[in-house]
């Protein structure tokens, strides 16, 4: 809180507005009271000037393009962090030390199976089911199963809820895809990492050995931390939203996963790697670069564009780093997708069209490449994107349930339906 006040003229009267002093970012305007003392709402569909609730999890100032977690900046945990460290430092607020990562990871690790009887659930969906459309009703359904983690007014309930979840996400994420190529579910081994352990149950066949790649488990390893948390995004606020309810912590990040799906948001990464394969060829860009400037089109550039970033999204950077390490390192380095990638990128950015709105590559522009080149279906995308998300869903949701200030969200609106009137019988219609 500051001393500060805005004032706001209505009616001839003058209404004192508080306002709240962040650690980073713009002040905010306590319009608390304002319904109550001016009988007026705030009109902002989308959220573009309106924070939701307070947080001390991530910050993002999208005009220099930094992405902090806890305060740290996102290329320095990309450089030296792996993505348990970051679980942790997103759960817990202080980067861990050595005995606290390496209890954490032995917790995380020790939950990674999933109910043995969950396994029939995927025997009801059809076998070309979206994974996402799996992960949302398997994932749901873990409230079916694990009714000792739902009491969220139980401390330990919600940490243990937590705990599930960072581990179980990947094992889940796993076997709906090994459902869609009609392969056996392949169960965890303790003995490797998070990523590795999540490459291997995609991709491990009980005909032979299974090798991790270290350079793949480490591209693994760095696209989940990109994606762990990004402040009060679309899915990241529907969990919230249903935590404010009292829902219990598997219908939520359900929830989270069902929104995320979505091509304006995490979807946005199978769209994009899919609007690569369509482009096809460098000379085909100049036709889409105008398609995505004719608003008659209704066609964007997938992986372009951001609400928050009016600069490079930081992990689009460190992504376009990492594509062009994996790829090289992979000796695919010549790969026609990250080629058209990286031109569109180039003549998108000298465009005015592209440059007066500031859109510029997001986290979703490059990750699909990678993700093609580990041998993942783009429908794989998607879901890998909820893996590293529900880290900061869970986060966040724990923040939300612990803060003394948090009520059931109910939004008001501006209402321009008809007025009242009386119901007229079917005959004098
Ligand atoms: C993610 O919120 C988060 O933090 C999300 C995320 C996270 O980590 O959680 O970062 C992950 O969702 C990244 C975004 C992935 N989505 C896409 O790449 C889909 C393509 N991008 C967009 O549809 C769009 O840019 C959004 C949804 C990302 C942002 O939309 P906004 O902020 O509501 O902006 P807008 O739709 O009002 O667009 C502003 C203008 C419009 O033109 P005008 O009406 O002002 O003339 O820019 C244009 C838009 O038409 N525009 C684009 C464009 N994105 C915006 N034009 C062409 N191509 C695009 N991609």
């Amino acid at each position: 809180m500051s001393d500060k006040v805005a004032k706001l003229e209505l009616d001839g009267k003058t209404y004192d507005l508080p306002v709240l002093k962040p650690t980073l970012g713009p002040d905010v305007l306590d319009i608390r009271k304002l319904y109550a003392e001016a009988d007026v709402f705030t009109f902002d569909p989308g959220f573009t000037s309106t924070a939701a609730c307070e947080s001390a999890i991530t910050y993002i100032d999208g005009d220099v393009g930094e992405l902090l977690y806890r305060g740290y900046p996102i290329e320095q945990l990309a450089e030296k962090s792996t993505h348990l460290e970051v679980c942790y430092l997103l759960l817990y607020g202080e980067l861990p030390t050595a005995a606290q990562l390496a209890d954490f990871t032995q917790r995380v690790t020790k939950h990674t199976m999933v109910h043995e009887q969950m396994h029939y659930f995927f025997r009801g969906f059809r076998r070309d089911a979206h994974p996402m459309a799996t992960m949302v009703g398997v994932v749901g359904a873990m409230a079916a199963f694990y009714h000792d983690s739902t009491d969220i007014n139980d401390p330990w309930q919600r940490e243990v809820a937590a705990i599930r979840m960072i581990a179980k996400l990947p094992t889940i994420a796993a076997m709906a895809y090994k459902y869609s190529v009609g392969q056996p579910f392949v169960y965890p081994k303790n003995a490797l990492s998070y990523a590795g352990n999540f490459l291997q149950m995609c991709f491990a066949v009980p005909a032979e050995e299974y090798v991790v790649n270290p350079i793949l488990e480490k591209a693994m390893d760095r696209i989940m931390m990109l994606h762990a948390d990004h402040e009060q995004n679309a899915s990241t606020s529907t969990v919230r939203l249903a935590g404010s309810s009292g829902a219990n912590p598997f219908a939520c990040i359900a929830a989270g996963i069902a929104c995320l799906w979505g091509p304006a948001h995490g979807g946005a990464n199978q769209a994009c790697l899919e609007m690569l394969k369509e482009i096809g060829t460098v000379d085909r860009i100049p036709e889409y670069i105008a398609k995505a400037k004719d608003k008659s089109s209704g066609f964007r550039l997938m992986g372009f564009g951001h609400r928050v970033y009016k600069n490079f999204d930081p992990r689009a950077k460190v992504m376009k780093e990492s594509a062009d390490e994996v790829l090289g390192l992979l000796g695919i380095e010549n790969n026609p997708l990250l080629q058209v990638a990286k031109e569109l990128e180039r003549i998108a950015l000298e465009d005015d069209y592209f440059v007066s709105k500031k859109l510029y590559p997001n986290v979703d522009f490059y990750s699909g490449i990678i993700l093609e080149a580990m041998g993942f279906p783009t429908s794989m995308f998607t879901p890998i994107f909820a893996i590293s998300r529900t880290v900061g869903w869970i986060s966040q949701w724990k923040e939300m349930i612990a803060d003394k200030n948090q009520k059931i969200g109910r939004p008001r609106q501006l209402y321009i339906g008809p007025q009242k009137r009386d119901y007229v019988d079917l005959r004098h219609r």
